[in-house]
């Protein structure tokens, strides 16, 4: 059997219920394989949970459950958000189901016999809530780089040799420039691996919860090394068949998962699996909400099921309200920033596309077909701009699907609508009417023409509404993208239907009852504040004068991946750059620092944070809620100049 297209989307942790962000990927993954159905490919699209932590059974312990109850419930709420927004998976995986387990263990057997796993002892610390191993030179004042309390371990554990793969990575991602996407993600991948991989530590003690280690029940795989796994679980693999998905097509996630696990783990472990790499891995940036990712625990999350009931308060109809919900989201996409979520935007964008541009292009080409031409398709040849138009944007959007970059899809889909929408006020059909002129004829054929494309087009993104499209034209759905354009996609002679309303205006000044900004997030846990020694009373001159104080100009911005607060930046004083890791994230973006001037102090000892060297570091006042206001000279100094 020919290989299928095959994408996937990360399986999902059950400690949490799922909100906007994860069903973001689910719908990415949906859109795509229905654009791609309409290509004729067979398609299949995997999702699903992630249920073996440590920290999943204490959640259930905590929620007096018994685990496994507890994740068959919280693991169907993510089925359940699915379905809410109309998103047709073909595969939900459950790490705790039996195939994934004999994957799991299948590699893990393969990966030793080769000589990629191996047993050794593992001495040092580690980070219990974030199931992690901690190196020394990253712990802060006695925690984890993430701010929890390790515990120092000394046990018999498997490593997986992560280390032999550093280079072939490099070479295999210098190879294959689609591999990883986007570029500017890419690059960070390539400067973690180059800064050194060593090897994992892949099994934990075995407490009763997840995958054990075969032939050593008294271990279990750590949680992320078989949670890849699931990838090609779902595949069937070892069994035969497998060659029909694997390799996957396209793995979609965010990118606070993108550069160790999936950019680097997963494809080192295929390749010592000697298995195929899948295609492309990307990631897109977060949903946040002000300054934060939206997350359970900041209490800011939106749910889809809230989302929809907001278009349905609104008005829609409770399929045309999913419809809504899904265009607002993927029009949000964060792809290589992130996309602050408000319910104002996402109302701006559902007035904008579906309630003016859409609704207005279907309505009155209905409505004068009815009136000038009786209700049925002219027999007449499209005029050359519609046609032009039609063209382009099907080139658009298959060539914007071909770059996984469904926000361009979208563009050039409402793109035709703004364009229809033109054509009808150039071409003033009433005048043509009137004045009896021939023309008539092909300009409502035009615009009906262009009306089934956008069905067409439209489709992945929002199939009740262009079922409903294909009603009003009086044809029956397109199922595939090959007829767009063609006249025999709306044949001349069908009677067309009447036009009905889809999308009600949403009354921005009411739209904040409607639709209100979700409340401010809940102020987070005060983190104790960092040791700062008392300074003492008095020092001297001289004291203060070994202080290096200098002056320097940030020229790169980068946040860390896996950290909410810390930014990577790139320092220019005087004559050198220094890097400098600064807790930052959370008040400042990259963008708003680039160009600054920042004040440094230059003769710091350099220290690790999350693994990256920081060299010096930038100087802030105490925000009252925890936060850094950043110091910066009153006007342009000299760069590298010294402070006193
Ligand atoms: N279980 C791991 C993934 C293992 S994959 C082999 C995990 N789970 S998660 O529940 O935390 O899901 C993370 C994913 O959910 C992100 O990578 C992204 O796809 C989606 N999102 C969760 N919150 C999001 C936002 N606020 N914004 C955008 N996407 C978000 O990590």
């Amino acid at each position: 059997m020919a290989k299928r297209y095959y994408l996937t989307t990360p399986i999902y942790y059950v400690n949490s219920t799922p909100h906007a962000g994860h069903a973001l990927t689910m719908l990415i993954c949906d859109v795509t394989k229905r654009h791609r159905r309409m290509r004729g490919e067979e398609v299949v699209f995997l999702t699903g949970t992630d249920e073996n932590g440590q920290k999943i059974k204490e959640a259930a312990e905590k929620a007096g459950e018994d685990p496994m109850a507890f994740v068959d419930r919280i693991s169907q709420t993510f089925a359940d958000c699915a379905r809410s927004l109309n998103i047709d998976y073909d595969i939900f995986m459950r790490t705790t189901s039996e195939p994934h387990r004999r994957a799991s263990q299948a590699l893990f057997n393969l990966l030793r016999e080769k000589g990629h796993i191996y047993e050794g002892t593992y001495e040092g610390w580690y980070d219990v809530s974030s199931e992690t191993f901690v190196r020394e030179s990253d712990l802060v004042d006695g925690k984890s780089p993430d701010g929890n309390p390790v515990q120092w371990v000394s046990e018999q554990n498997w490593f997986f040799r992560l280390s032999a793969f550093e280079q072939p990575l490099l070479d295999y991602i210098a190879k294959h420039p689609d591999f990883l996407l986007p570029e500017g993600r890419r690059n960070e991948v390539i400067s973690f691996i180059r800064q050194g991989l060593r090897d994992m530590c892949i099994t934990r003690e075995n407490q009763g919860w997840g995958i054990e280690v075969p032939g050593d029940p008294s271990k279990v795989i750590y949680v992320w090394f078989e949670a890849l796994i699931n990838y090609l679980a779902a595949t069937g693999w070892p069994e035969p068949g497998w060659e029909e998905l694997w390799p996957a097509d396209v793995h979609w996630m965010a990118k606070e998962i993108f550069v160790r696990f999936h950019a680097t783990l997963w494809p080192a472990m295929l390749m010592a699996a000697a298995l195929p790499l899948p295609k492309t891995v990307i990631a897109h940036g977060w949903f946040v909400f002000g300054d934060a990712k939206m997350s359970k625990s900041l209490g800011n999350v939106v749910s889809p099921e809230e989302l929809v009931a907001r278009f349905t308060k609104a008005g829609c109809t409770p399929d045309l309200a999913v419809d809504a919900a899904r265009w607002a989201l993927i029009r949000a996409v964060p792809y290589e920033s992130d996309t602050n979520f408000t319910h104002a935007e996402i109302a701006r964008t559902y007035n904008a596309d579906l309630a003016n541009d859409l609704g207005n292009a279907l309505n009155r080409s209905l409505a004068m077909a009815h009136k000038f031409v009786s209700g049925v398709m002219p027999a007449a040849e499209i005029e050359p701009e519609a046609a032009a138009a039609i063209e382009q944007a099907k080139i658009d959007v298959i060539d914007a699907f071909d770059h996984h970059r469904l926000d361009h899809a979208t563009e050039a889909a409402i793109g035709l609508v703004r364009f229809l929408n033109k054509y009808i006020d150039q071409r003033a059909p009433w005048t043509l009417h009137k004045q009896g002129d021939p023309a008539l004829g092909a300009v409502i054929a035009s615009m009906l023409l262009v009306l089934r494309a956008v069905e067409g087009l439209v489709r992945p993104f929002t199939p009740a509404a262009a079922d409903a499209m294909a009603a009003q034209l009086g044809v029956v759905p397109l199922t595939s993208l090959e007829p767009i354009g063609t006249p025999s996609s709306l044949p001349a002679g069908t009677r067309l239907g009447q036009p009905a309303p889809m999308f009600p205006r949403l009354d921005l000044t009411k739209a904040d009852e409607t639709m209100e900004t979700p409340a401010e997030p809940a102020p987070k846990k005060e983190k104790p504040k960092r040791g700062l020694p008392e300074p003492a009373d008095e020092i001297t001159i001289e004291e203060f004068l070994r202080l290096n104080l200098r002056v320097g100009r940030v020229i790169e911005a980068q946040r860390v991946e896996g950290s909410e607060k810390l930014m990577k930046l790139q320092v220019r004083v005087g004559e050198e750059q220094r890097q400098i890791v600064a807790g930052i994230a959370q008040q400042y973006a990259p963008e708003d620092l680039i160009g600054r001037q920042v004040c440094v102090v230059f003769n710091l000892k350099p220290a690790k944070l999350m693994g990256l060297e920081s060299q010096g570091m930038i100087m802030a006042a105490d925000d009252p809620s925890g936060g850094a206001i950043l110091l910066e000279p009153d006007k342009e100094a000299p760069e590298g100049s010294r402070i006193h």
